[in-house]
């Protein structure tokens, strides 16, 4: 594949998303030409399901399944042949939050949640080519979630902070493919410094 897959990770209140949202106006990064996406996706039947899912108390596989077939669905119709076409793809959440959320929530249900799920996207996902991870103390990222009156069941500290140390295990058994920003420094700060690499990164 000849484009480049770029992805934002981190738990919730990670200020993630918001970086996302001001990467689609930065005029530098769009003369070239990503395409931005996100998981869940929006709009389709498959993040519809994940969607209420998220909102009710569904069986914790049944919403592992879920998610990864909105993967699938992500894959296929807009990841796989936006790569093909030479595009850079940058997704708001992507595997890895299976791996580190779903490691979670799926704890209690089997030995080794994460490599089982890991496991399920293996043959047919494609790897990122380079994934930011928006690291912060599970705390302040409730704070932040809290603040704006969005608190869902994935959003407690004690969940957040078994995400956040799978995520950072994930991170250190590939360095080469893991940026760690650190997420607690002043917005602004963590915007310019995830411009300033992905830029480097999609120049190069
Ligand atoms: P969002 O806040 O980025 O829209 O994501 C919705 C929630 O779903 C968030 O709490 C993270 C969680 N999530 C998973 O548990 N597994 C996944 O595979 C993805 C993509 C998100």
């Amino acid at each position: 594949m000849k484009g480049k897959l770029i992805t934002l990770e981190g738990i919730d209140g990670s200020g993630k998303s918001t970086v996302a949202r001001k990467l689609q106006e930065n005029p530098e990064l769009l003369r070239l030409n990503p395409v931005f996406t996100r998981e869940p996706t929006r709009g389709t039947l498959t993040g519809d399901a994940v969607e209420q899912a998220i909102q009710s108390d569904t069986d914790q596989l049944a919403e592992l399944f879920l998610f990864t077939a909105d993967h699938a669905e992500h894959l296929a119709k807009l990841v796989k042949p936006a790569l093909e076409d030479g595009k850079a793809v940058i997704s708001d959440r992507y595997s890895d939050s299976r791996y580190a959320y779903q490691g979670m929530t799926l704890k209690t249900r089997m030995e080794n949640p994460l490599e089982w799920v890991r496991n399920l996207h293996r043959g047919w996902t494609v790897v990122p080519d380079l994934t930011f991870l928006f690291d912060i103390e599970p705390e302040t990222a409730v704070e932040r979630c809290g603040k704006r009156g969005e608190q869902t069941k994935f959003e407690k500290i004690e969940f957040l902070r078994g995400v956040r140390e799978i995520f950072l295990k994930l991170a250190a058994k590939e360095p080469e493919r893991f940026m760690i920003i650190d997420a607690s420094k002043p917005q602004e700060a963590v915007e310019r410094k995830v411009v300033e690499k992905l830029l480097e990164f999609l120049r190069q």
